[in-house]
């Protein structure tokens, strides 16, 4: 197989620190969409610096397309590494047009630089802002200079940092397909950088999560979502609650009754049920509770429910029932719940 990066055993240790990057080995495909996502100070930047060449590893060894550019020998710097980059901040030239800006890391002749930053105005629906400088634009309009930028050199991996983090909510969605759909048209295999869930959920083909430096879990959205590797991550990404239960086998006694589990288990464990796997209804099947609050989101319904003894449980639910404050409802199980051992740092086996 080959691989448009192939990091190994990443180690990045600043004066004296524990490491800020430890020990992360990662593999990216051509044209994948690669999302590292974790809370602040985890060593996103670091591990996107260190992919960049604008830092050099402690140890470990980084391979792009088929060259090393790092290792304990060898350190290839940033503009021979064929990577192109951006940044939250954008960080274009002020002085510079838009056209300039674009062709700024162009190496070619005249007339071939020229064809190339019109076919990237034309890629980012930038064409009649050639001239415009920069603060004459949106931050919308800035980051698609921003990545007409980086993509002109046609880098073999585009890293992105927190790219959409200072549009507000409206622009961000809208820039964000925008991106997705760029890098989609060419080709182009990229690493994103996240501390935002939901955005790493709907744009990555497969997402990293690290936590504290080191890689906790690699997988596609829907297995993070669904089989998050421990309780950590399961919080992390999606709203999920846990209830104790007693296991035995591929069955949990717990408060809900007696559910299924998704893999055999036995003692006790804590139940990672996401809200949308919990079913409500008024019928007389399943676990009595108490509607305590509702949130009402067009598509579906967020409730928060009180079982007898107290114990609280968030559910989605569709709209076809509109549920109220004080409903006395019926709560089941409707898929099998995951089952961790009750220390929180437990990994799914
Ligand atoms: N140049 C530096 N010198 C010393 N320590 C640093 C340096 N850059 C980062 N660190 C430390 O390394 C750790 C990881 O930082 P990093 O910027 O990679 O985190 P991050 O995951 O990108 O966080 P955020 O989501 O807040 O951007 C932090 O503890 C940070 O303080
Ligand atoms: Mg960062």
């Amino acid at each position: 197989m080959e691989y448009s990066l192939q990091a190994d055993h990443l180690t990045k240790r600043y004066n004296g620190q524990s490491p800020a990057v430890n020990d992360i080995t990662l593999r990216v495909r051509p044209s994948e969409f690669l999302t590292l996502l974790g809370p602040s100070g985890g060593g996103k930047t670091t591990t996107l610096r260190l992919l960049a060449g604008f830092e050099r590893p402690t140890s470990g060894r980084i391979q792009i397309s088929n060259r090393i550019v790092a290792d304990d020998s060898r350190f290839t710097p940033p503009e021979k590494r064929k990577v192109g980059m951006v940044f939250q901040d954008y960080a274009l030239f002020p002085h510079v047009d838009v056209a300039g800006n674009i062709a700024f890391g162009l190496r070619g002749a005249r007339t071939d630089n020229e064809r190339r930053v019109k076919q990237l105005l034309a890629l980012v629906g930038l064409t009649p802002f050639a001239s415009r400088m920069p603060h004459e634009l949106s931050g919308g309009q800035q980051q698609r200079v921003a990545l007409a930028r980086a993509l002109a050199p046609e880098p073999d991996i585009l890293l992105l940092d927190e790219p959409f983090s200072n549009l507000d909510t409206g622009l961000r969605a809208q820039v964000r397909s925008d991106v997705r759909n760029i890098l989609l048209k060419t080709e182009t295999t990229a690493i994103f950088v996240t501390h935002d869930q939901q955005e790493a959920l709907s744009l990555s083909d497969e997402i990293a999560v690290i936590f504290e430096g080191r890689l906790v879990q690699v997988a596609t959205p829907h297995a993070i979502y669904n089989r998050p590797a421990n309780v950590q991550v399961a919080r992390f990404i999606g709203e999920a609650n846990f209830l104790p239960a007693e296991a035995h086998g591929m069955t949990a006694s717990s408060r809900l009754g007696e559910v299924k589990l998704f893999h055999p288990k036995s003692g006790q464990v804590q139940l990672m049920i996401r809200p949308e796997a919990l079913a409500v209804g008024f019928d007389d099947r399943g676990t009595p509770a108490v509607v305590r609050w509702r949130e009402f989101y067009g598509h579906y319904q967020r409730l928060g429910l009180a079982l007898a003894d107290g114990t609280e449980l968030v559910v989605h639910t569709g709209v076809d029932r509109y549920f109220q404050r004080g409903n006395e409802v019926r709560v089941t199980l409707a898929l099998p719940a995951l089952a961790y051992d009750p220390a929180s740092d437990d990994t799914l086996s």
